[in-house]
């Protein structure tokens, strides 16, 4: 594939552009990394001008750049990248003007950061004139859909013009450094994978806690929940990340084969196991990091029965992960933001020291990706001294703390990695369309089970790690969270 020239961004002036997509191409812009005559067109519904966008970006890199790498000479030089078109994607005129400012046939890539009720019109628009073709590429973001059929409709829209290899559906957490270290880890390593499976791993923990609540997305996030927020994709992904067979080779097609494969092995939830296998949560007010806040009505402004927290049982069944469940947990307003991965190994057989009074612990691995990137494997030792009364045994941690090794690497936003590789056309950490819908028809049936089974959202204090059902649900199986 080639580098396209042009990068056109509906929803230019959103949230989303301001917060990740702007300091990302200033990040890509101050690295040298964007193609010389590389231009950026913003559109969205404001009445700007090019000079009044470029100073509306200025202000955004000034806030959202980390201090330490902003420069505002760069800034400056940056902004001239971006011309701004105003547009309503309801109506033509706005499509024609932006006809006439960029050039398909030099290579285009668009990125849609609008509200997904707008992309059939934006992409009937695109159609109607002239802005669509070989050397145009899609990329889209999540919220796509809320069910497997109403992402099958948006799909469908976006294959008319975009063949699947044009199509760039983001996850986020793909473009996450630590998330793609999963994969040297676990394939450049030769030590992990023989250990990889159900003979010697006892059960895998997924959590991904956040300490903020709504932050003014109710309108989104209400008709979601955590369930579609979170689990659907980010969480799914990452469990396919660990759970995939070696793929032969780091190419999207390769990567993409075996992700899909383990999802589409996920046991289909029953009414039955919901259970014991699913815990759901709304949080009230309470305290995070010391800071009193209120609950999720309180901030909403409305009664509601959406859950902010899901905990799951879910089980891979394949050959290698049989009999070894995964525990999902997300939540708002958690005691802290904490995104990790958390396997533990099966028991020794036989504990030799058993006889001296001392216990052993299982093996543990903690992949820690969010706030802190951090590897940690507990092993256990012996406790120096005599062993005049019995030998004792402790665990202590093995640990690659990932900011240290790698002291000098500037900690980067997904997206910077996520929009170079739109701008060459390597959709290896994009998610395809088998993906997301197999992901939809586990994550429907999940929730077609709880509603099947009236489950209702357990109160939590907001600080806590959620309803204390979430803990009976690991503890049933005599696990604990790591926490
Ligand atoms: C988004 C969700 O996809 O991911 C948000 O819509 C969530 O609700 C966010 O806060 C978390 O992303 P990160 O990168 O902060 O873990």
């Amino acid at each position: 594939p080639e580098k396209v020239s042009t990068l056109l961004l509906f929803g230019a002036t959103g949230d989303l552009a301001h917060r990740m997509l702007l300091p990302s191409l200033y990040g890509l812009h101050a690295d040298g990394l964007l193609p010389d005559n590389f231009k950026i067109v913003g559109t969205a519904r404001s009445e700007l001008n090019d000079e009044q966008y470029r100073a509306s970006a200025v202000e955004a890199l000034k806030e959202h750049v980390p201090a330490n790498f902003y420069d505002p000479k760069s800034a400056l030089v940056f902004s001239r990248r971006l011309t701004y078109v105003c547009l309503d994607a309801t109506k033509p005129e706005g499509f024609k003007k932006l006809a006439k400012t960029v050039d398909p046939s030099a290579g285009l890539a668009i990125f849609l950061s609008t509200a997904p009720t707008l992309f059939k019109a934006v992409i009937d628009g695109l159609e109607a004139n002239g802005l669509t073709g070989p050397r145009v590429r899609l990329a889209l973001e999540k919220p796509l859909g809320t069910d497997l059929a109403s992402s099958r409709v948006i799909n469908d829209a976006v294959a008319i013009a975009f063949p699947e290899d044009r199509t760039f559906r983001i996850d986020h957490y793909l473009g996450k450094e630590t998330v793609q270290n999963l994969l040297a880890l676990r394939f450049a390593n030769s030590m992990f994978e023989p250990l990889w499976n159900s003979a010697h791993i006892d059960h895998v923990q997924i959590t991904v806690a956040e300490g903020i609540g709504l932050e003014e997305r109710g309108a989104y996030y209400d008709g979601a929940g955590a369930l579609r927020d979170m689990v659907q994709n980010h969480m799914l992904q990452l469990l396919a990340l660990v759970a995939m067979e070696p793929p032969a080779d780091f190419d999207a097609t390769s990567i993409r084969d075996e992700k899909v494969k383990v999802l589409r092995t996920l046991r289909p939830m029953r009414p039955d196991d919901v259970s014991d296998h699913v815990v759901t949560g709304q949080y009230r007010k309470g305290a995070v990091g010391g800071d009193p806040v209120p609950g999720y009505t309180e901030e909403l402004g409305k009664e509601s029965t959406t859950e902010t927290f899901v905990a799951l049982k879910a089980h891979v069944e394949n050959w290698r992960w049989a009999g070894v469940p995964f525990y999902l947990r997300t939540g708002k307003r958690m005691a802290e933001r904490k995104t990790e991965i958390f396997i533990q190994f099966k028991c020794v057989p036989h504990s030799i020291f058993a006889s001296r009074g001392a216990r052993t612990q299982p093996n543990k691995l903690v992949i820690a990706i969010q706030p802190e990137e951090n590897i940690r494997l507990l092993v256990m030792a012996k406790t120096p001294g005599l062993d005049r009364e019995g030998i004792r045994l402790r665990e202590v941690p093995l640990d690659v703390g990932m900011a240290n090794a790698f002291a000098d690497a500037r900690r980067r936003i997904a997206y910077e990695r996520l929009l170079l590789d739109l701008i060459d056309g390597d959709p290896t950490l994009f998610v395809r369309r088998d993906e997301v819908e197999a992901q939809w028809q586990w994550i429907d049936g999940v929730r077609a089970a709880w509603e099947g089974a009236g489950l209702t959202p357990k109160p939590y204090g907001a600080g806590s790690w959620g309803p204390s059902a979430a803990i009976a649900l690991t503890e049933r199986d005599g696990v604990h969270w790591h926490d």
